[in-house]
């Protein structure tokens, strides 16, 4: 078979172990050629592709980012899109393509599935952990790791000098990043998209912390945390080029405001894209190996419109009309434990 692979959206750590995953199982399993397209969907739109070999996937497995690049770009931007996908596709004698994305990629397969018919498996990616239909995206594992590192080293300096460590985490609509590293750092307060917060409530709890002996606090925030209308002015977000709003700059306001109730010297820290880079971690790496090997099963077996999944700890296949119908929002149990063991 001839199968197409494209990495779209933003990168995270495991693109590439998917790659070669779908490559070497494709060659060994199936004989199969792989087509790499260039830059995601616009590859696929602007006929850039390359083959991918077996010999050029072997040793990629632990190399973060993705070597067929990405983009946000994607057919629908423009009114003839839909159909170059089809046509190019077509011309290159592409069977099934294999599309590896967040909600954004996977949307557009699933409309391309869907409304034009296009042979496709979804393989869900993200470091926000929020694409539906699966119990995790490959690169979120990592992405925790780091931003626990991170706030393992911001509580040994805290606490040198009595402060508030304020870090924010990558997680537009979902605090799944912020939620997993702030119980695993030992968080003082966790901020996410799902709940609205309360400064003065956050404020309060830091204030009685140190008062009763504490000599630091980590107060970890989602980038897309909001607090309780009226309570703290936060500027209206702007918009990029693809209609996504830009976010980054609540941690900066909520550190300016706690230490302002608390008195407590407070500092901020911006994790940004140090998050999303370097190499997946071994669950990642295992991760992406299952996802690409069930990618190109599942294109063998015809199951097209579908994602590969983890369903109960199980490879499993969803619809991707199903996975991308919403966004998985953090689990209100792991919330009890994060609210039960802050410190
Ligand atoms: O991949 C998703 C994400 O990591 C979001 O959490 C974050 O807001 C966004 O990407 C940042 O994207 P960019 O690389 O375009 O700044």
């Amino acid at each position: 078979m001839r199968l197409g692979i494209l990495t779209g959206g933003g990168d995270c750590p495991g693109l590439n172990a998917v790659i070669r995953a779908v490559v070497l199982h494709g060659a060994r399993r199936w004989g199969d050629e792989v087509l790499g397209f260039r830059d995601g969907w616009r590859g696929v739109t602007e006929d850039e592709a390359t083959l991918v070999t077996p010999e050029r996937a072997a040793r990629i497995l632990s190399r973060g980012g993705t070597i067929l690049g990405t983009s946000r770009l994607q057919p629908y931007m423009s009114d003839g899109g839909p159909s170059q996908v089809v046509e190019v596709l077509a011309r290159r004698g592409v069977e099934a393509l294999i599309v590896v994305g967040g909600e954004g990629t996977l949307s557009v397969a699933h409309k391309l599935h869907r409304d034009l018919g296009v042979a496709l498996v979804g393989v869900p990616k993200t470091i926000d952990n929020d694409v539906g239909g699966t119990q995790v995206t490959f690169g979120f594992e990592t992405a925790v790791q780091t931003a626990t590192d991170a706030i393992d080293r911001l509580h040994t300096t805290a606490e040198s000098h009595n402060r508030v460590m304020v870090v924010e985490v990558m997680g537009r609509h979902a605090g799944h990043v912020a939620l997993w590293a702030g119980i695993a750092g030992g968080a003082a307060a966790i901020l996410v998209p799902e709940r609205l917060f309360d400064i003065a409530a956050v404020a309060a709890e830091l204030r009685a912390l140190h008062q009763t002996g504490a000599r630091s606090s980590v107060v970890v925030v989602a980038e897309g945390a909001r607090p309780v209308a009226g309570t703290l002015a936060v500027p209206e977000p702007s918009l990029d080029e693809f209609g996504h709003v830009r976010l980054g700059g609540i941690g900066a306001i909520v550190a300016t405001e706690i230490e302002r109730r608390t008195g407590l010297e407070t500092r901020i820290t911006v994790l940004g894209h140090i998050q999303r880079g370097g190499t997946p971690i071994a669950f990642d790496r295992v991760l992406c190996s299952a996802y690409g090997v069930a990618a190109v099963e599942a294109a063998h077996a015809g199951e097209f419109g579908q994602m590969v999944a983890v369903d109960a700890g199980q490879i499993a296949l969803v619809p991707l009309g199903e996975a991308t119908a919403a966004l998985k929002p953090i689990p209100d149990s792991l919330w009890a434990v994060a609210e039960a063991c802050r410190s």
